[in-house]
């Protein structure tokens, strides 16, 4: 446990927390989505293609925002926020190496390496460190670099690239990576001839880089499907572009009404990103109308059990399963989940265990039996998305409910507390 004049870890950026949760209550009302935070950190990183001024709207202040932020800002882009508009002026960057303890604070930062590539021919970065859902390697990111020409050599944990010229090329994707698909798309931007990626990622976010690509004179096509192309240019063009809304942020509060048998209107939504979720809420008995961009929610007094399996978009989504499991503790019947997606997204089921879930994890599979109730106990968030089923099991169940390390949470989720306290939760913050 860090020590109390120790917060700051600069190698975990710990900021030790606990949301105090008063459960039990019917939540009703009406709240909007933010912007996703899986759309905004690989739009962050690809303004730096453009030598030039990058306004992006709608990006939620999160922690994993703030530390691509930081990221830009440590290789030489100027970015201020005002509000909810980010200014990215990235005509002086003038490094191409992204430290270590920026890269370890979060995952994803690996999507900079594409950047960097497409704009100078040079990137140096670490191996992103895997966490607790699993290895998370980037072999399908190195071997689309390795297709596009780019020369790599890795020593002491560094991964140096460089290369003098990037010619466009066919790449056939083992697996539809989605941070693989984002880097290929990234570094041929600006190659010389046209790539074709193949087995791509098929995600709403791959969608949203390549309209923002293109809104800064970027010819991409295909995103969405499972061949993407992207025909090189010289150069791109300062451009603003809003950001999608957030699927699971999404998913999560709709799901958090339904754990209390309540309602709600959830607006600034794209409900086609969320057909997979609202099917499986569907079957667990919630009555769903789709508007525009607004979903509403009406749920059961009891929800009935359903089997789910994770799959690549459209299937339903690896980062709604903890939420769904969390869901599916007091659900009427037994409920099978299958994560086919990491190979370790199940360590929130003990603390859900501790709550009186009934859960037996067998490898990827997890079996749910559910319970009347869920009790209040003190938890600890092991990831983001399991943190956010914790939020979920406490409103649930009666009484007073502690959940530690809520670091993880604020990591994807913008005012979460705030939102659940709009629709009537009783949730307070202690920062320590
Ligand atoms: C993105 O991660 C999301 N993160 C994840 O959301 C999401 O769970 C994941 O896509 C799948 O949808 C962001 O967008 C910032 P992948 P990413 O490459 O790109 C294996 C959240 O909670 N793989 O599609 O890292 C990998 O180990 C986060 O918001 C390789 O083997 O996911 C995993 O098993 C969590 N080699 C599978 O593919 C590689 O080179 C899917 O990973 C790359 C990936």
């Amino acid at each position: 446990m860090q020590g109390k004049h120790n917060i700051y870890n600069i190698r975990r950026v710990r900021i030790c927390g606990s949301y105090i949760i008063t459960g039990g209550k019917k939540l009703e009302g009406e709240i909007s989505a933010s912007g996703s935070k899986n759309a905004s950190l690989p739009i962050l990183a690809a303004s730096i293609l453009n030598n030039g001024i990058t306004k992006l709207y709608n990006v939620p202040n999160i922690h994993d925002t703030k530390v691509m932020i930081e990221i830009l800002r440590n290789l030489g882009c100027k970015v201020k926020r005002v509000r909810d508009k980010i200014v990215i002026d990235s005509r002086e960057v003038k490094k191409y190496e992204i430290p270590e303890e920026l890269m370890r604070k979060m995952r994803s930062s690996v999507i900079l390496a594409g950047a960097l590539i497409g704009r100078f021919k040079n990137a140096t970065f670490c191996c992103p460190g895997g966490c607790d859902i699993g290895a998370r390697p980037i072999d399908l990111h190195l071997k689309a670099f390795e297709n596009l020409g780019i020369n790599i050599t890795k020593n002491t944990g560094y991964i140096h690239c460089t290369c003098d010229t990037i010619v466009g090329e066919k790449i056939h994707l083992d697996f539809p990576s989605v941070g693989a698909t984002q880097n290929a798309m990234l570094v041929a931007v600006l190659a010389k001839g046209t790539t074709i990626i193949s087995n791509a990622a098929m995600e709403p976010e791959i969608v949203d880089l390549q309209n923002f690509l293109n809104k800064m004179g970027a010819k991409i096509t295909g995103a969405g499907t499972k061949e993407i192309t992207i025909k090189g240019v010289e150069k791109l063009n300062n451009t603003g572009y809003k950001v999608m809304p957030d699927r699971i942020e999404a998913g999560t509060l709709l799901c958090a009404v339904a754990t209390t048998g309540g309602k709600v209107r959830l607006n600034k939504v794209v409900p086609e990103h969320l057909t997979p979720v609202l099917e499986k809420l569907k079957e667990c008995g919630c009555e769903i109308e789709e508007e525009k961009d607004a979903v509403i929610l009406q749920a059961p007094k009891k929800l009935k059990a359903v089997d789910i399996k994770t799959m690549p978009y459209p299937g339903f989504p690896t980062d709604m399963q903890a939420i769904f499991v969390s869901l599916l503790c007091t659900a009427k019947g037994t409920s099978i989940i299958t994560e086919n997606i990491f190979e370790n997204r199940y360590k929130y089921t003990n603390e859900l265990k501790r709550m009186g879930a009934k859960i037996m994890v067998e490898g990827r599979t997890a079996i749910i039996k559910g319970t009347r109730k869920l009790n209040k106990a003190v938890v600890e968030a092991t990831d983001l998305r399991g943190g956010a089923a914790l939020i979920l099991a406490a409103l649930n169940a009666s009484g007073k409910t502690e959940v530690n390390n809520i670091e993880y949470i604020l990591r994807g989720y913008e005012n979460l507390d705030q939102k659940l306290n709009a629709l009537g939760a009783k949730i307070t913050k202690e920062v320590r």
